[in-house]
C-alpha cells in the first residue's frame, strides 16, 4: 500500500517525480477553466474520501477540485459527523471505509489517528495535516520555490516563528531535498526534538535571514494550540515578524511563504504578504498541483 504519510517516509526519488510530474500536469492544462477535466482521466470511476477533523479552506477546495479534475469523485465527510466522532475505532473506519472508496485523505489532530487509519486501511492514505506535520503543503512549497527559481538544492531556506507542524515537515524536506534550513524563533517555541540535525537554530531573526532564498513563517497559534496561550504566544513570538525590514536583510531575490491562513500583521505584515518577494498565492495554487501528483503516485496511476 503506497500511503503518503510523510516527507521523511517517502523516498527522495519519490518526492522528486511528484513534483515533476505536478509541474508538467500544471502546464498540461495552463488557461483552462477549472472545472474543465484534464486530458487524461487517471482517476476515472475512483473515489476517494476527504476526512476533517479541524477546518480547511486549501486542503478541502484543492482535493476536491484536484480530484474531479482527474476524473475521480469526492466525499468530504466531517469528523464530527462520522461515527469516528462517537467512539468507533479508527481501525473500524479504516476497514469500513476501505470496501468504499479508492483513497482517504485524513486532516486530524493526533498524528496516531493518522497511522492507525493507514495500518487497517486497505486502500492509500493521505496526510493532510495533523498536529506534527503538513507533509502536502512542503510539496507545493517545494514546487512554488524551483517554479521561480530553479532547483532548491543547495539553497537557504528560513523559517521565522513557531517551529510547529508545518515546520516539522520543512525539516523533512530539507534533508530529503538537500536544502539548509535555519530556524529562527524564541527557545519555548523550538521545534520537537526528533527533528534535531535538520535544521540549525540562529536565534537573531536579522542574522538567521542573511543570505535566505526563502523566508517562511506561519501563524502563530496554531489549530490544535489552545486558544489560552494565544496571548503568551504573541509577546513571545512578536520579534519574529516577517515585515519589510527582515526581509531587506535577506537575499535581494529573496522568496517569501506562508501556508495561509495569515494573520495579517502578526506574523507577517501585509506589505510583505502583497509585496514583491511574496508567492504566497502561487504556493496555494499549487496544492491542487502538488496533490494531484501525489494522489496518482498513491494509487499508481
Ligand atoms: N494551508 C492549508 O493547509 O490551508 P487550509 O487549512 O485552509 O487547508
Ligand atoms: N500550523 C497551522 C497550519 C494551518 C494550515 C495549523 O496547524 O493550524
Amino acid at each position: 500500500m503506497t500511503h503518503f504519510l510523510d516527507i521523511h517516509t517517502t523516498a527522495p526519488t519519490d518526492l522528486r517525480n511528484i513534483i515533476d510530474r505536478a509541474q508538467s500536469m500544471k502546464q498540461a492544462r495552463a488557461g483552462r477553466p477549472k472545472g474543465m477535466p484534464d486530458d487524461n482521466q487517471p482517476l476515472a470511476g475512483h473515489m476517494v474520501a476527504l476526512i476533517f477533523e479541524k477546518p480547511s479552506t486549501r486542503t478541502r477546495v484543492s482535493f476536491d477540485v484536484g480530484v474531479r479534475q482527474m476524473g475521480g469523485q469526492t466525499m468530504v465527510l466531517s469528523g464530527s459527523d462520522m461515527q469516528l466522532g462517537h467512539g468507533e475505532t479508527i481501525a473500524d473506519t479504516a476497514r469500513v471505509l476501505s470496501r468504499y472508496v479508492d483513497l482517504i485523505m485524513i486532516r486530524t489532530f493526533e498524528e496516531a489517528t493518522l497511522l492507525e487509519m493507514a495500518e487497517h486501511a486497505t486502500v492509500p492514505v493521505i496526510n493532510g495535516l495533523t498536529n506534527r506535520t503538513h507533509p502536502c503543503q512542503i510539496m507545493a512549497d517545494v514546487m512554488t520555490f524551483e517554479e521561480h527559481r530553479g532547483p532548491i538544492k543547495g539553497k537557504k531556506v528560513v523559517w521565522s516563528g513557531d517551529g510547529n507542524n508545518v515546520f516539522a515537515s520543512f525539516a523533512h524536506a530539507a534533508k530529503q531535498f538537500e536544502f539548509d534550513l535555519v530556524f529562527t524563533g524564541p527557545e519555548p517555541l523550538d521545534p520537537e526534538r526528533s527533528l534535531d540535525g535538520l535544521y540549525t537554530t540562529v536565534r537573531n531573526p536579522d542574522e538567521a535571514v542573511e543570505g535566505a532564498d526563502l523566508v517562511v513563517t506561519d501563524t502563530w497559534v496554531s489549530m490544535h494550540d489552545p486558544q489560552s496561550a494565544r496571548e503568551r504566544r504573541h509577546n513571545q513570538l512578536r520579534g519574529y515578524q516577517v515585515n519589510k525590514e527582515l526581509i531587506s536583510k535577506a537575499k535581494p531575490d529573496s522568496l517569501f511563504m506562508h501556508c495561509l491562513p495569515a494573520h495579517r500583521d502578526d506574523e507577517a505584515t501585509s506589505e510583505v504578504m502583497d509585496g514583491p518577494h511574496s508567492v504566497i498565492f502561487d504556493e496555494a495554487e499549487n496544492r491542487l498541483h502538488a496533490q494531484k501528483a501525489i494522489m496518482r503516485w498513491c494509487l499508481g496511476l
